[in-house]
């Protein structure tokens, strides 16, 4: 699908929000507070894609400071995922950080989501430094950046 409506979130999409996350993320997700919380946040923003029905299916958090920014998370719906929702998402991030001053732009994934590690690459982003052990899981995470 490529006709994805992206619309900024408000504090009423944190039940459904926090449902993607979930089902995303399974044991590694943040869980419903955490979710609700960063939509409250000041600095923080989040773009929610929308299905032609309107539904909620995915949707990018993100916080700048300054000329930098950082994804906080990126969840796509399971029944929905390679259909561009995440590509939209982040080219809509990209597009308001820089509208917002932003040079670069942070993340941090797991090393072993070889999946979202093409998605970030494929979005111009590259790996600048790995944290060993950061996850709960044990995993590693990688940090990538993109210049803009
Ligand atoms: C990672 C995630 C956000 C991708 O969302 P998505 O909407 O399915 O991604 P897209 O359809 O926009 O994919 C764009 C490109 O990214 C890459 N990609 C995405 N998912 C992939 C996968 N599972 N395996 C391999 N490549 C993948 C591909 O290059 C894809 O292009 P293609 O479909 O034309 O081959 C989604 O799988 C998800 O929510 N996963 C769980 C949470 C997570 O890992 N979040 C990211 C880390 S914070």
């Amino acid at each position: 699908m490529t006709g994805w409506r992206l619309r900024p979130a408000a504090k009423a999409d944190a039940e459904a929000l926090a449902a993607i996350e979930a089902a995303a993320f399974g044991p590694a997700s943040w869980g419903g507070r955490a979710v609700a919380d960063g939509l409250l946040e000041r600095l923080v923003s989040a773009i929610v894609a929308e299905d032609a029905a309107g539904a909620a299916r995915g949707f990018l958090m993100w916080r700048s400071a300054g000329d930098e920014a950082e994804i906080l998370t990126l969840a796509v719906a399971p029944a929905v995922q390679r259909q561009g929702c995440a590509r939209a998402l982040l080219g809509a991030l990209l597009a308001a950080a820089r509208g917002a001053g932003v040079r670069s732009v942070f993340l941090e994934v797991d090393a072993g989501k070889k999946g979202a590690i093409a998605l970030y690459a494929g979005a111009g982003f590259s790996p600048v430094s790995r944290r060993r052990r950061y996850y709960k899981s044990g995993a590693d995470a990688l940090v990538m950046r993109a210049d803009l």
